[in-house]
């Protein structure tokens, strides 16, 4: 029961976890169908809809997606005034919390409201992303284009140019990948929030915090900071057997479902391998397959989503604080599908805990204590 380990706490018709065989599903479809051959605008609708869209279903919500992009000039304002150092997790979060103050469907919290405000939230994450990458450096502010994909978009607006296609299409697939988890925790905060008859703006914050976490979305920062610091291929197993003396965890291993092979770290992998021969560093990739094989030999835990989604990151440019972060721009779409599923058949989330105290204490007055 610690951990809320294997309690189900919800009916949910969006994501099916599969530990025992390693399956991700995402309303019937099987995430490697949909990494091979989906995009990531395309995954959203069939999370919110449950079906995969017509042409010109897709057409028309694509567009409504890329036409939400930018953020209100008093938001952007905000965002100028906040400290440098800040983190991109923490300015998300707050950045989110105020824009609900902006927005244009205001204090309605109804279905069709809360759907208008998911949409605007998707688009909007990945200019509150890039803007505050480029506020923090100095660099000028790109206008959301709005003839891109939301993958190529935040591209744009990150590095300044229209990035290549092999760039984009690895990150759609990562956002792709990311997009939704059952009851992880930070969707799990997000749904005991909504429970509650708040509004998405605040479950969404109470998700992005949840998500900042090292034991969470945290840990894909984590596994960079690791194999920056190994250096070496030949650095590896002296490094990893250390940790293991030490007990420490290896960052980017083990899940609480899965008990075989993430489904996703199968792709992350491959475009880990791919990104490092184009980019001529194969070493973030020869050094992540050996602590693999090293961690899975010698303590039996598989690599999870945050494990190769760092270095494939790392080659595409992303400065490290940024990770987090593209976590929560995908896993947005997974949040709002479970908050409008969980407004659809809502009670209150409210469990209860074992007290485990004391009892019949006595009440002493201050001046009597000791
Ligand atoms: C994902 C995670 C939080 C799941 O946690 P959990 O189901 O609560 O499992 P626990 O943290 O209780 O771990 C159980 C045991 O396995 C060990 N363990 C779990 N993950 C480990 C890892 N990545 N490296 C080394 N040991 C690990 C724990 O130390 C613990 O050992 P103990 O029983 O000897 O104390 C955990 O595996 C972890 O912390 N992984 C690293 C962080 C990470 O990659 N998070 C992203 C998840 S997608």
């Amino acid at each position: 029961m610690s951990g809320l380990e294997d309690v189900v706490a919800a009916d949910s018709a969006i994501c099916a976890v599969d530990g025992k065989n390693g399956r991700l599903i995402y309303r019937g479809y099987d995430i490697h169908d949909l990494a091979e051959h989906s995009t990531f605008e395309e995954v959203v609708y069939l999370l919110w809809f449950g079906k995969l869209p017509l042409k010109a279903e897709l057409e028309s919500f694509s567009k409504e997606l890329a036409t939400h992009r930018a953020l209100p000039k008093e938001v952007v304002a905000a965002m100028n005034a906040m400290p440098k150092k800040a983190l991109p997790m923490e300015v998300l979060r707050t950045i989110v919390s105020l824009l609900s103050m902006y927005d244009p469907d205001g204090l309605d919290d109804s279905k069709e409201a809360t759907t208008r405000k998911a949409i605007r939230l998707t688009s909007q994450l990945p200019t509150i992303v890039a803007y505050w990458d480029c506020i923090r450096e100095g660099r000028e502010l790109k206008e959301p284009k709005t003839d891109l994909t939301l993958a190529a978009n935040f591209l744009y607006m990150l590095r300044g140019a229209v990035q290549d296609e092999v760039s984009t299409k690895s990150l759609d697939i990562a956002l792709i990948l990311h997009a939704d988890h059952e009851l992880n925790a930070s969707t799990f905060a997000a749904r005991v929030a909504a429970a509650t008859l708040t509004d998405i703006h605040s479950a969404t914050v109470a998700a992005i915090g949840t998500l900042k976490g090292p034991l969470h979305g945290g840990a894909n920062q984590e596994v960079i900071k690791m194999l920056l610091e190994i250096k070496e291929p030949a650095n590896v197993t002296p490094f990893i057997q250390k940790m293991f003396a030490e007990h420490k965890k290896v960052m980017g291993f083990g899940h609480r479902v899965y008990k075989t092979e993430d489904p996703r770290a199968h792709h992350l992998r491959i475009m880990s391998e791919e990104l490092g021969k184009r980019t001529g560093e194969p070493k973030w990739f020869i050094m992540s397959k050996a602590i693999e094989e090293l961690v899975l030999k010698e303590k039996h835990f598989y690599a999870n989503v945050d494990f190769y989604s760092a270095s494939v990151y790392y080659m595409l440019g992303i400065p490290i604080d940024l990770f987090t972060p593209i976590f929560a721009i995908s896993r947005m779409s997974g949040w709002a599908a479970h908050i409008l599923e969980q407004l659809a058949n809502n009670r209150l989330i409210r469990p209860r805990a074992e007290y485990t105290g004391l009892h019949e204490q006595k009440y002493v007055s201050i001046s009597q204590r000791s």
